[in-house]
């Protein structure tokens, strides 16, 4: 069997597709490497969101081309949204790569990489039909794409999911869970909707079965995702297979969000949704959900996430610009007055709540006058981080169709690096009205490593939260006479190890342990730590001892 070599661009739904695609091929005996160099299929996960992913991918994809043309037996795939909007056109203007598949197809993948090794083995005039090697939705309808998701081929990528408990444990026992695929939304400037087609909603059971699977095999933190994830809504008993079992469903759209059927007894909304996978599933120690839509963001979702400890204090919810008039042209479908009530909202529900956005710089037609709305709504919001970015017209659009990239890149390059500082401002009291209090953290990673520990008498033991605990010198436990003394080192005493995580509201925490040994066992488990300084992006403290016992 061929060895693959798989890279992701892009967004977190592409992450998953990634793992979803990579468990599928490794069930069907496929071996995967980290090193382009020593596989000989290439896949490339692509994103087309903004041009920046779409440049490195194809830049990749030209490398790929010099290996071939050297002489070396690769066989190339490009995978994900520039594969969907590009189509065919792919394979003209890049004849290295042999196969396509958009992201509403990735479960046909293992069929396209068999016709395409079938393909490159024979002489150019025996080669099948080129479409043999090309999955995409976008020869359809965008309607009758989402009817085929809904028919469930694709729903089987994510039940079969081969997770992977040792490997989830080096990616800190944190798994995605997707609820929802598509988005209807149409923002002007946006592609998703082009490339991964209208909405269609996955059933609760298979969302909550999938939820219990990953915390039985040691998962820690579930993360659900969908582009509009709070407009998650499933009606039972119209999508039903001959067994009885449930199938992903068209979304109903915007109808749905009139009061009317709004506690239509025969659905499940997306409070429903947090509420039942938090009290189903009580052995996973944390729930949270991107990408949240600024519209449509009940308070029902608000007291449920209230009431349940273990749902996390995060919110990500773009506002993408400050000016009604630009959000307007963007199609966003809010004004910022009803962004700054929903905000409200949350604080008031949730007055830890940790929130988080996306904005978007340089829009045609921007003036400094709608920037400075921007920068007004930065000010008015405790966002702990704004990801930035500078408009970039995507083929596909309407914006790239109805309005002139009118803004300079110059002008998109200072307002970027002005709303970065404001951010940093805002950041940094964000994070310093932290200091002081407790957290639960969730460990993801060793951030400075020590020199090779050395092995010394256990006389001590250090205990971390949730049942780990390990054998240490007395001195670097802390506990011993020795811990405080101010003459320096103990011969035993090792070099403390930093490491990196998370707490309920997404704020990165780092936290020093005493060994390398320690640091390493962390990693996937919740610790109570205790804030003593902060910066622009992160909380640094200590740990606390005991543990709390997680709720
Ligand atoms: N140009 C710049 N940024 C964009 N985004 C989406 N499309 C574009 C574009 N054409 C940003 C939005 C979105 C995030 C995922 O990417 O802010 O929330
Ligand atoms: Fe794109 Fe708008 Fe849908 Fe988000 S809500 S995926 S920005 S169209």
């Amino acid at each position: 069997m061929r060895t693959v070599y798989l890279e992701t661009f892009g967004c977190q739904m592409n992450e998953l597709d990634s793992e979803l695609v990579r468990g599928h091929m490794e069930s069907l005996g496929y071996d995967f490497t980290e090193d382009p160099a020593a596989a000989s299929i290439l896949l490339y996960n692509t994103c087309s969101v903004r041009e920046q992913a779409e440049n490195k991918a194809f830049s990749r994809i030209g490398l790929a081309g010099v290996r071939k043309r050297e002489g070396e037996d690769l066989l190339v795939g490009v995978l994900g949204c520039m594969a969907e909007r590009d189509g065919v056109d792919m394979l003209r203007r890049h004849p290295q790569v042999d196969l396509l598949c958009g992201p509403g197809e990735l479960d046909k993948l293992p069929v396209l990489i068999d016709n395409a090794a079938r393909a490159a083995s024979l002489d150019g005039s025996a080669r099948p039909d080129p479409m043999d090697r090309v999955a995409l939705a976008g020869n359809t309808s965008r309607r009758s794409a989402a009817l085929s998701a809904a028919e469930g081929d694709l729903e089987s990528l994510d039940l079969a999911r081969a997770f992977d408990p040792e490997r989830a444990a080096g990616r800190s026992r944190s798994a995605y869970v997707r609820i929802t695929r598509g988005c209807n939304k149409f923002c002007t400037y946006c592609v998703v909707p082009h490339t991964r087609g209208a909405e269609v909603h996955r059933p609760p059971d298979g969302i909550i079965e999938e939820c219990r699977r990953l915390a039985a095999a040691g998962v820690q933190e579930v993360t659900l995702l969908g582009q509009t994830v709070n407009h998650y809504r499933y009606t039972h008993g119209v999508a039903v297979t001959i067994g009885g079992d449930e199938r992903p469903q068209v979304g109903p759209g915007l109808r749905a969000f009139r009061n009317e059927i709004l506690d239509d007894p025969g659905t499940t909304t997306f409070a429903q949704l947090l509420a039942r996978i938090h009290d189903e599933v009580p052995e996973l120690p944390r729930l949270r959900f991107l990408t949240s839509y600024p519209r449509d963001f009940g308070d029902d979702v608000l007291s449920v996430m209230a009431s349940r400890p273990r749902i996390c204090r995060y919110l990500h919810v773009p506002v993408q610009s400050g000016s009604n008039r630009i959000l307007k042209l963007m199609n966003r479908g809010y004004t910022v007055e009803e962004y700054l009530e929903f905000v409200d909202r949350v604080l008031e529900h949730l007055p830890d709540a940790c929130i988080a956005g996306d904005i978007i710089v340089g829009f045609p037609t921007e003036t400094d006058e709608d920037f400075d709305a921007t920068k007004a709504v930065l000010r008015r919001v405790p966002f702990k981080n704004n990801f930035i970015f500078k408009y970039s017209p995507r083929p596909g659009t309407v914006a790239i169709d109805r309005f002139e990239d009118d803004v300079t890149d110059e002008v998109k390059r200072a307002r970027n690096n002005e709303l970065l500082a404001l951010q940093a401002e805002i950041g940094t009291a964000v994070h310093a009205s932290w200091v002081g209090r407790e957290v639960d953290v969730l460990v993801e990673r060793i951030t400075k490593k020590s020199p090779t520990p050395r092995v010394s008498a256990v006389d001590a033991r250090v205990t971390l939260g949730r049942g780990l605990s390990i054998g240490l010198p007395a001195s670097a436990a802390g506990s011993g006479p020795d811990a405080d003394s101010p003459h320096g080192e103990h011969p035993d005493k090792e070099t403390p190890v930093q490491v990196s995580g998370r707490t309920s509201g997404d704020l990165i925490t780092v936290f020093d342990l005493p060994s390398q040994a320690l640091a390493s066992q962390s990693v996937g488990t919740i610790q109570r730590v205790r804030v003593e300084d902060s910066g622009p992006l992160l909380l640094r403290g200590t740990l606390v001892s005991p543990p709390p016992v997680q709720s």
